[in-house]
């Protein structure tokens, strides 16, 4: 198949370029920046066709997906910045690539969303991204969509973070009461689902969670990566109201310079909540390896 991948530069979108390339498919790669070295060389690497272009700004998109056979539709940003908003971002872009691909005539959809979407979610990243499962439900085209808990591999932004605290903080600071339930996926079966999906037809309108075999709490996480990485820690639970402080200032100072924040208070939000869901339908669909998540992180984290 002719696959177009949009997000396919990203931390997720990079190990869907292997597993494509595995599987036999030819990739045309979505970047807003086709002139940079590590996007030639990922195109290099994997045989993919680069292209230019933003979901953002979608003149011309439909050139660029005519001829291809499915799109996986990846892009997506965990915050805001003063040039972007997750309202461009999930919705707007979403809306316009589901209408480019039925100009280009490309019916096979493959779309990433994330789990705890919902209908009136506290979170606006996760309300944006209902926004954006709605649009592609009401496409017309043959969708199939995956909910990710979060999503871990050896470039991930969530459990690195968590490993650098353990390593240079003796005191590992918690959010609230860390109860909330997480239950993370190796980046390796995202995108082995992704590709599974475009090799089933029976999977054609349905809506999968994608989570790992075991559920975490924020302590517990912090547990399989000490006992990873051979460390003993302190912990010290910080009050929510504190924290929100801490986030909008951050938001404040980064917004001065156009630059994301590297904690916000939407991100507060979902981390307050619990972030499980069935495993089963996924993994038996796509034959997931579903390793335990201390042998997961053990091939990255040191
Ligand atoms: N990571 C997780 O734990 C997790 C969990 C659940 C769901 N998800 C979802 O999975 C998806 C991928 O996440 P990720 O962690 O791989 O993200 P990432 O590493 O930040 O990558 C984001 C990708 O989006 C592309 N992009 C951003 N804005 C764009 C635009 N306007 N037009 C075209 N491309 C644009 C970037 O490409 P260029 O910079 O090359 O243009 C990049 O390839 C997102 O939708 C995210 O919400 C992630």
């Amino acid at each position: 198949m002719r696959v177009f991948v949009t997000g396919g530069t990203g931390f997720v979108g990079r190990e869907m370029l292997w597993r494509l390339s595995e599987a036999g498919h030819q990739v045309r790669l979505l970047t807003r920046d086709a002139g940079s070295d590590p996007h030639r060389q990922l195109a290099y690497r994997f045989r993919a066709e680069l292209v230019e272009g933003s979901i953002t700004a979608p003149r011309g998109l439909a050139d660029r997906i005519r001829g291809c056979d499915a799109i996986i539709h990846l892009v997506g940003i965990i915050a805001e910045s003063k040039h972007t908003t997750f309202q461009q971002v999930h919705v707007e872009g979403t809306r316009a690539i589901v209408q480019v691909a039925r100009e280009a005539g490309v019916r096979r959809f493959v779309h990433m969303s994330a789990l705890g979407t919902r209908p009136n979610a506290r979170a606006r990243y996760h309300q944006t991204k209902w926004e954006a499962e709605e649009l592609v439900r009401e496409s017309g085209l043959d969708w199939t969509i995956f909910r990710p808990s979060v999503v871990y591999g050896r470039d991930d932004g969530f459990v690195n973070l968590l490993a650098k605290i353990c390593r240079l903080s003796p005191v590992i600071p918690i959010f609230g009461p860390g109860t909330n339930k997480l239950q993370p996926i190796a980046v390796e079966d995202v995108a082995r689902a992704f590709v599974g999906a475009l090799e089933q037809p029976e999977c054609i309108g349905k809506t999968y969670d994608l989570c790992g075999p075991e559920v975490f709490t924020m302590d517990q996480l912090y547990d399989v990566i000490l006992r990873v990485t051979k460390r003993h820690r302190l912990r010290a639970h910080l009050p929510m109201a504190l924290a929100r402080l801490q986030a909008g200032g951050l938001e404040w100072a980064t917004g001065l310079v156009g630059k994301q924040s590297p904690l916000t208070r939407d991100q507060l939000k979902m981390l307050q909540e619990d972030n499980a869901g069935d495993a089963k339908p996924a993994a038996d669909a796509f034959g997931l390896a579903q390793l335990p998540f201390a042998d997961g992180i053990a091939k990255y984290v040191k």
